[in-house]
């Protein structure tokens, strides 16, 4: 049984067939529509989501299948004191695959070594969220055709984004592939993302400060939120969360064929007045989301018969 809690946990194969796959049913989701009758996804979500948790049920039910979870600690038995892992063990008598999202780091691993059915993990802490990165994959292959030689800027809160880390894994197995990490100070990235993932990898990169210093070379802009309810002191985020705010004046300065990526929500670090730009992506991406989740949905669940034309 497989499980995805890190991004790194699906081979270069397994994520281009997810890939793929997400691409496939994006042009023919009639023909998925039944694929997964009969089966069903439990989310179970102890932190808030909007997009996620609806994008996991929107794609099971895309596929002909049903759902059933929670959407807050409070109207589960986590209120009662039961642990993530005996939570599972009830949750997976019930459903097919589960998707968790906690705000402790290393919750929905954890519940992997218990569960009888396969756990995606939909965010944990400021660690991981391994189908955000999917997302941005997908959304990065069908704007820009491409997921090497690229210069990839990452803006905003570098040390508790979660989806920020997964990407730059994923991102860090293909050729040519820059960063421009672009953060206040006490914002950047977690030293291991450097020593650990960049860096052994072989590839470039800059921890740098300024937005409009650096705009013009980048061909995808990924903007994020600063963390709030990650933070220890409310001065500190009030203080960091405008930074940043991607305007029409620094889209001048961005090149032509430039995409702007935002895993969403978006507070104030991008300014309304962009959305309107060819080049912002992020409601596109939202979409993309679900394709890749009803792949991943079908892969863990094996309702595809992979590589199929390769073993007949
Ligand atoms: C992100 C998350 O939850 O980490 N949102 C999402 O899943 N699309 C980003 C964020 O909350 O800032």
């Amino acid at each position: 049984m497989k499980h995805l809690i890190d991004p790194m946990d699906l081979s270069l194969e397994e994520l281009d067939e997810v890939l793929e796959l997400g691409e496939e049913i994006y042009e023919h989701p009639e023909k998925y529509a039944d694929l997964a009758k009969g089966k069903k996804i439990a989310t179970l979500f102890y932190e808030p989501s909007t997009r996620t948790r609806l994008s996991f049920e929107s794609a099971m039910l895309d596929l002909g299948g049903n759902v059933i979870g929670f959407s807050s600690a409070s109207d589960s038995s986590v209120s009662k004191g039961e642990s993530v892992e005996d939570t599972v063990r009830t949750v997976g008598c019930f459903a097919d695959v589960i998707a968790m999202r906690h705000p402790n780091e290393g919750a929905p691993k954890l519940a992997s070594m218990m569960s009888p059915v396969p756990i995606i993990n939909a965010g944990d802490g400021g660690h991981n969220h391994p189908t955000q990165t999917l997302t941005d994959l997908l959304t990065i292959r069908k704007e820009k055709g491409k997921l090497d030689h690229m210069t990839v800027g990452l803006c905003g809160d570098l040390k508790f984004g979660r989806t920020v880390h997964s990407l730059i894994k994923a991102m860090s197995r293909y050729h040519g592939v820059k960063f421009v990490l672009i953060s206040p100070k006490e914002l950047r990235v977690p030293e291991y993302i450097i020593s650990d993932v960049i860096e052994p990898a072989g590839l470039s990169y800059e921890e740098v400060e300024s937005l409009e210093d650096n705009i013009g070379k980048l061909d995808i802009l990924y903007m994020t939120r600063v963390q709030r309810e990650r933070f220890f002191n409310e001065a500190d985020y009030v203080r960091l969360k405008d930074t940043y705010i991607l305007d029409k004046k620094k889209m001048k300065m961005a090149k032509e064929d430039m995409i702007i990526l935002h895993p969403l929500p978006r507070v104030n670090e991008i300014s309304p007045s962009v959305d309107d730009d060819p080049r912002a992506c992020y409601f596109r991406q939202v979409k993309y989301g679900k394709f890749v989740r009803m792949a991943l949905i079908c892969k863990l669940l094996g309702l595809v018969p992979w590589k199929q034309s390769e073993e007949e």
